[in-house]
């Protein structure tokens, strides 16, 4: 008899990334295969987000689709995880009643059973575990000389406008030793760079060993070349952190750092724990401490009370720090939310006009950052093919900007490579080898 397939599709953050590849492990640790396409397979799974209500509406849009396998061939099974299932859950059954299981982000151990039973009953399984780590289960990474690995669960923050310590649960982090057997296997199977993922990483703390400790833990182990983190939180900026990134050249001078909003009557709105001068501050020190850093953030637009001069001193802010990157967003009112009370009060099309402001700001930022780089020589991890360019292959810099160069015989992914910026636009730089 051939193993039953699983189709697996994946919504939102590198978390919900990261958490596909502990489902797929826990399914073949079960007997189930992996299927490429939903025709094939007869289980069907949407790993969904719930940050935002566009993000919703996609997944319901694809999951009406994914009925349609099942109208055709009724034994196979349809089910949501993740952050949407733990949202909406009562909604949902009704909205999709022919979902077969809904299992939250703590639920995934129990996911072959939840499977089996399906053929008689529905499945729901929204349980928050404020211990579940997974710290046991080794994930079924992608292929490639990066890892994202998962150093953290949960948040415990509660920013105002935030669904994820709802749907994600108490902040949790993995053991040490776990973490460490992980990446060791990784550094073994070829991987030369981990990325550490957590809501908000920096908050990792088992036992003695805070964030700052387990980079340097991490930047023991041979094989791994490079380790970089996201997304951390301003306010879990400790100097034991900041001291790990600016003393172990392993980790890597590039920093996400959230600032959502560049108005301090805003920021208190969110309950972000911070106000302008102190995320200043932080990153005038962070910038102090590690030459050549790189910055990105997270903007919000059109927050409970955004006032036209609150939404003009985030543009200052942009400014004044001159970031590398930034993710932009409409803020999407979310229920259950604290800021779920207070209501949205500014327009869709005052948003959108504001959104289009920022990201304009920062295109123009982006390119002038990049130009700055242009005859520098950066040592760049070669991932594979570059994705435009006959003859080109790409990978990071230290500082996480996609760098793009001419192929030649005896580099292969995994390699490090020396190059030369020749040209940029705002989101990627052309080089030479040197
Ligand atoms: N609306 C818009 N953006 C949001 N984010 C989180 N919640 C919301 C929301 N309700 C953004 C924040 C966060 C990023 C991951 O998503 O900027 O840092
Ligand atoms: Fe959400 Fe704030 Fe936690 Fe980030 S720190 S996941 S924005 S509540």
């Amino acid at each position: 008899m051939r193993a039953p397939r699983v189709y697996l599709e994946t919504y939102g953050c590198q978390m919900n990334v990261a958490d596909s590849a502990l489902v797929t492990a826990v399914l073949r640790r079960a007997g189930y295969a992996s299927a490429e396409r939903p025709d094939d397979a007869d289980v069907i799974l949407l790993n969904t987000c719930a940050i935002r209500e566009h993000a919703e509406e996609r997944v319901l849009g694809r999951l009406s689709y994914l009925y349609r396998f099942k109208s055709a061939r009724p034994e196979v099974r349809l089910g949501l995880l993740g952050c949407m299932a733990q949202h909406n859950r009562a909604a949902l059954v009704e909205k999709a009643w022919y979902l077969d299981l809904v299992a939250g982000p703590d639920a995934y151990r129990r996911l072959p059973e939840m499977i089996g039973a399906a053929s008689f009953d529905p499945q729901v399984d929204v349980r928050l575990d404020r211990a579940e780590t997974y710290a046991d289960i080794p994930a079924a990474h992608a292929e490639g000389v990066r890892a994202y690995v998962t150093a953290m669960r949960g948040c415990d923050r509660f920013c105002a406008f935030c669904v994820v310590p709802y749907v994600r649960g108490r902040e949790r982090s993995v053991p040490p030793n776990d973490l460490l057997r992980e990446i060791r296997a990784l550094a073994d199977k070829g991987v030369r760079e981990v990325m550490l993922l957590g809501q908000t990483v920096n908050a990792y703390r088992f036992d003695d060993v805070d964030f700052g400790e387990l980079l340097r833990m991490i930047a023991r182990v041979d094989g791994i070349e490079r380790i970089r983190f996201t997304s951390p939180h301003p306010s879990d900026m400790s100097d034991s952190v900041i001291d790990a990134m600016a003393t172990e050249p392993k980790v890597q001078p590039y920093v996400h750092l959230p600032l959502q909003s560049g108005s301090d009557r805003i920021l208190a709105a969110m309950e972000r724990g911070y106000t302008v001068d102190g995320y200043l501050a932080l990153v005038a020190k962070l910038r102090r401490a590690i030459p050549g850093l790189a910055m990105s953030t997270d903007i919000i637009v059109g927050f409970h009370g955004e006032d036209d001069a609150d939404f003009r001193a985030t543009l200052e802010v942009m400014r004044a720090v001159s970031y590398d990157g930034a993710y932009t967003f409409k803020y999407s009112i979310r229920e259950n939310t604290r800021a779920f009370k207070l209501g949205d009060t500014v327009s869709e099309d005052e948003k959108q006009r504001r959104l289009n402001e920022v990201i304009a700001l920062q295109e123009q930022t982006s390119l002038e950052r990049n130009r700055a780089l242009i005859g520098q020589v950066f040592p760049v991890l070669v991932e594979g093919a570059a994705r435009r360019g006959e003859g080109m292959l790409a990978g990071k810099t230290p500082q996480f900007k996609t760098a793009a160069f001419p192929a030649a015989p005896g580099i292969d992914a995994g390699d490090i490579e020396m190059v030369r910026v020749e040209s940029v636009t705002g989101h990627s730089l052309t080089c030479s080898r040197v």
